[in-house]
């Protein structure tokens, strides 16, 4: 069975005061949650403060994003060496906010991608169509273009160290999650993806995560699909007593 993994991305929100409570709300709420993977993702300015203050064994911290090159000039850039040396062991690449609203194409989400594995950071490398895709059934063949690129040239045995999330861009913030149905045919065809271009070992391994809008109230239905092993939370993550309850459910539903 693998193992969960339930990620807050916590986007550009929260000042260290508010950070620091939250963490340690989480602490004193989630020490049932021993079978799950919990990465928190804070901006860059909270990593260093955040690190000695988790208290889980399974509780890890994760970074938003990263810059491929190990240093040099790229002003208000951030390198995979600087969050190696902050104990960060994720990082989220690929987000549909940085593709649609910093220009991140396939070339550059694979060359963060390739530079996280080398210097030892675990991606969360994310995937989705947007609305327009969607309505024009065009999500499968879009998912299966990103997937291609992003992962060009990644040696097959790294696959292994790489959650994906799918998250349709339509899901995003917007209240509107995919249907419990929906999102798992796509991870089906995902995993579908992960036989056809890598191999048989990695593909019951690879984790195939969920992200868009969900929240208490609808995360015991999507659960409850068996291709879904974990999620990616946004608006839900940034309050502790509402994303330890998402957490308290995904691990009642698939009983870790
Ligand atoms: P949301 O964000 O939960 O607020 O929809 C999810 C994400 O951006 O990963």
């Amino acid at each position: 069975m693998r193992r969960g993994f339930i990620g807050g991305n916590w986007k550009m929100n929260k000042v260290l005061q508010e950070a620091k409570e939250t963490v340690e709300n989480l602490n004193k709420s989630l020490i049932f949650s021993r079978g799950i993977d919990i990465v928190i993702f804070p901006p860059y300015t909270l990593l260093f403060f955040l690190k000695d203050l988790i208290d889980l064994p399974n509780m890890y911290l994760g970074a938003q994003n990263m810059h491929w090159e190990e240093n040099g000039a790229f002003t208000g850039e951030i390198s995979p060496l600087m969050l190696k040396d902050l104990g960060v062991e994720y990082v989220i690449i690929g987000h549909s906010e940085r593709r649609t609203l910093f220009g991140e194409t396939d070339e550059i989400i694979n060359k963060k991608l390739i530079s996280a594995l080398k210097h030892g950071l675990k991606p969360v490398l994310c995937l989705g169509e947007s609305v327009e895709e969607r309505k024009k059934d065009m999500e499968k063949e879009v998912i299966e273009r990103q997937f291609k690129q992003d992962l060009r040239r990644v040696p097959i045995n790294f696959l292994e160290n790489i959650v994906i999330a799918y998250e349709p861009v339509w899901a995003i913030g917007t209240g509107l999650n995919a249907t419990p149905n929906e999102a798992e045919e796509m991870h089906k065809f995902i995993r579908t993806l992960v036989e056809k271009y890598a191999n048989d070992n990695i593909v019951e391994k690879i984790r195939i995560i969920y992200g868009g809008s969900v929240r208490v109230e609808n995360v015991e239905e999507l659960s409850l699909k068996e291709d879904i092993d974990g999620f990616l939370i946004g608006g839900a993550s940034l309050r502790a007593d509402s994303f330890s309850k998402i957490i308290e459910i995904f691990n009642e539903v698939k009983g870790f």
